[in-house]
C-alpha cells in the first residue's frame, strides 16, 4: 500500500514513520510512504503558501493553488493521467474512471475508528492532506477531498501527527505488516470489547503476582477469564461500547435457538463484525461491517417488512434472508428478481481434522505431495477463469490481496483453490478439471476448516441448492447442514 502525505513539514512525517513495525514494512516494500512538500508547488516568488482569510479573523490560511498542484502531481503519478478535479476523480489511459482516495485530517472531520482503518487498508494508494495555520481554502478541499477525518476532539497545531496516526493504524491492517497476522484482527474494538489485561515475566513483580489462571495451562479457563476481564474493563471504561456489546450478546442468545441456520449471523457477532441495524425479540437485522451485507431473520412477514424498512434501496445492496417468506418482500423492496438459495453447513467440533495423506504446507513440503499455500496476485486471472460462481474479478483480486485465498499445488501447478468470503464463510472451492478425483477438494476444505479453528472461528460454508457434490464433501468432513435454507437477494 502507498501513502502520499501532502504537508508543509515533510521531515517531521518521514522521521516519524521510519522506525519500528511501520519502518520495517516500508523497508520490505509492503508499504511505501512519501511526504510531498506542498511548498515545492507554490507559484509565489518567495515560496509563500498562506494568506489572510477573506472576511477577517485570526491567523492565515493555506492557499488553494499550491495544495491543488501538489495533489494533482501525486494523483497523476498514481493514475497515470491528468486529474480532473471534483472528488478526486481521474481518467486512466484506458478510459476507466478512478477516484484518488484523499483524506483531509481536520478536527472538523468524522471521528477515526478501527473500522475506518480496516476500510482504508483496502486502498492501493491513500493521499493524506495535512493542514496548518488556520486551515485550507475551502475551494480546493471541495475539489480534491473524499474523506474528512478527525483523530479526536482536540486541536493540534497541524495535521502531521493526525496523518501519522492514520498511517500507523491503517498500515497494521495491511496483510504482512504485522508478524502475527491474527493480532491485527483480534484486539480492542474488533469485538466491541476492549482488550483484556496481559502479563509477562517475572511471575512476581513488586509483590504483584500474575493471575493464577494464566499459569494453569487450561485454555478454556484462560479464555473465560480473559472474556470476563475484557467485559469488566469495557463496562468501566467505555460504557457506550459495552451497551452495544450487551445488545449483540442478547441477539446471539436468540440466534442460538436455531444455531445451524443462524451461524453466519452469530459468527459476525463473535468476530466483532456485526453492526446492529434493528432488533426486536427474534426479529433481527445485522450488517457486516466489512462487506456491508445485511443479514435478516424474522418471525413473520410483517416483522420482516419492518426490518426491510431500515435497509436502503440502493443498487449494491445485498441481503441474506433466513426465512423464505422474506424473499418476496425483500425482492420488492430492492426492485430485483435476483435470488440464490443456499444450504448452510457448520463444523461444530473444536478439534482440527487430520491432514495425513491429504496435503502439506510449505514448511513440511514433501516430494509428490499436494502443497497448500496462500495465493499471490499472479493467480487472480486463473482463479477467476476457473471459479464457476465468480462474478466480479475485483472481488477475487481483493480476497487474494487480503491473504484469504489458498491454492493446492501439484508438482508446482495450481490444481485447485478455496478461500474465505468477506462476510466470513468458507467458499470459492474449485478443483481444476484435470485434477478432479484426487481428493484435492477434500484437502482444501480440510485446510480451511483447520485454519478457521486456529483463528478461534467456527468453520461454516454455504452450498448453492442442487450442488450435491459439494454437499457430500462437506458432510463427509463432519459438517452439519441446517434444515432450513438461507436466501441471497439483491446484488448477487
Ligand atoms: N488537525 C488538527 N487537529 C486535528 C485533529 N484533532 N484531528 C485531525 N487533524 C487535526
Amino acid at each position: 500500500m502507498n501513502f502520499h502525505i501532502l504537508t508543509l513539514f515533510p521531515d517531521m512525517v518521514m522521521r516519524g514513520m521510519h522506525t519500528s513495525i511501520i519502518g520495517n514494512a516500508a523497508e520490505k516494500g509492503i508499504l511505501e510512504i512519501e511526504a510531498v512538500d506542498i511548498r515545492d508547488y507554490t507559484k509565489d516568488r518567495r515560496r509563500k503558501v498562506d494568506d489572510y482569510p477573506y472576511g477577517g479573523g485570526a491567523g492565515m490560511l493555506m492557499q488553494a493553488q499550491p495544495v491543488y498542484d501538489a495533489w494533482s502531481a501525486v494523483a497523476e503519478r498514481i493514475l497515470g493521467a491528468a486529474a480532473e478535479g471534483a472528488t478526486g476523480e481521474c481518467t486512466r489511459e484506458n478510459g476507466e474512471k478512478r477516484r484518488v482516495r484523499t483524506v483531509y485530517v481536520t478536527p472538523q472531520g468524522v471521528p477515526f475508528t478501527q473500522a475506518m482503518a480496516k476500510e482504508l487498508a483496502a486502498e492501493e494508494d491513500l493521499v493524506i492532506l495535512c493542514g496548518h495555520y488556520e486551515g485550507i481554502d475551502e475551494r480546493v478541499l471541495a475539489e480534491i477531498v473524499t474523506d474528512y477525518i478527525s483523530i479526536g476532539d482536540y486541536v493540534l497545531t497541524g495535521g502531521e501527527l493526525a496523518a501519522m496516526v492514520i498511517v500507523d493504524a491503517v498500515s497494521r491492517m495491511v496483510p504482512g505488516v504485522l508478524s502475527n497476522e491474527i493480532s491485527g484482527e483480534s484486539e480492542s474494538f474488533e469485538g466491541h470489547l476492549l482488550e483484556y489485561p496481559q502479563y509477562s515475566r517475572p511471575e512476581c513483580w513488586m509483590g504483584k503476582r500474575v493471575p493464577d489462571v494464566l499459569l494453569s495451562g487450561n485454555r478454556k479457563k484462560i479464555r473465560e477469564w480473559r472474556t470476563a476481564q475484557a467485559e469488566q474493563r469495557t463496562r468501566e471504561r467505555r460504557p457506550d461500547l459495552y451497551r452495544q456489546y450487551e445488545k449483540l450478546q442478547q441477539c446471539r442468545e436468540i440466534l442460538g435457538r436455531k444455531k445451524l441456520l443462524h451461524i453466519d449471523m452469530t459468527e459476525l457477532i463473535v468476530r466483532g463484525k456485526a453492526r446492529l441495524v434493528a432488533a426486536d425479540g427474534a426479529n433481527i437485522c445485522l450488517r457486516d461491517a466489512d462487506s456491508g451485507i445485511y443479514f435478516l431473520t424474522a418471525e413473520s412477514p410483517e416483522a420482516g417488512r419492518t426490518l426491510l424498512d431500515g435497509i436502503p434501496r440502493e443498487p449494491g445492496v445485498l441481503l441474506v434472508l433466513h426465512q423464505e417468506f422474506l424473499c418476496g418482500p425483500a425482492m420488492e423492496h430492492l426492485g430485483t428478481n435476483k435470488r440464490m438459495d443456499c444450504c448452510q453447513l457448520v463444523y461444530t467440533r473444536r478439534e482440527k481434522l487430520s491432514v495425513a495423506g491429504l496435503y502439506c504446507e510449505e514448511q513440511t513440503a514433501q516430494d509428490g505431495a499436494i502443497l497448500i499455500r496462500k495465493l499471490g496476485p499472479e493467480y487472480a486471472d486463473t482463479v477467476f477463469a476457473h471459479y464457476e460462481m465468480a462474478g466480479d474479478p475485483a472481488y477475487i483480486r481483493e480476497r487474494i490481496a487480503k491473504g484469504c485465498m489458498f491454492g493446492a499445488f501439484s508438482d508446482g501447478e495450481l490444481a485447485g483453490f478455496a478461500g474465505s468470503h468477506t462476510e466470513g464463510s468458507i467458499g470459492m472451492l474449485e478443483v481444476l478439471p484435470e485434477y478432479r478425483g484426487r481428493k484435492i477438494g477434500k484437502a482444501l476444505e480440510t485446510y480451511m476448516i483447520n485454519r478457521f479453528l486456529e483463528q478461534g472461528y467456527t468453520p461454516y460454508g454455504q452450498v448453492k441448492a442442487g450442488n450435491e457434490i459439494s454437499m457430500r464433501l462437506q458432510e463427509s468432513l463432519g459438517l452439519y447442514a441446517a434444515k432450513e435454507m438461507v436466501y441471497w437477494v439483491g446484488a448477487i
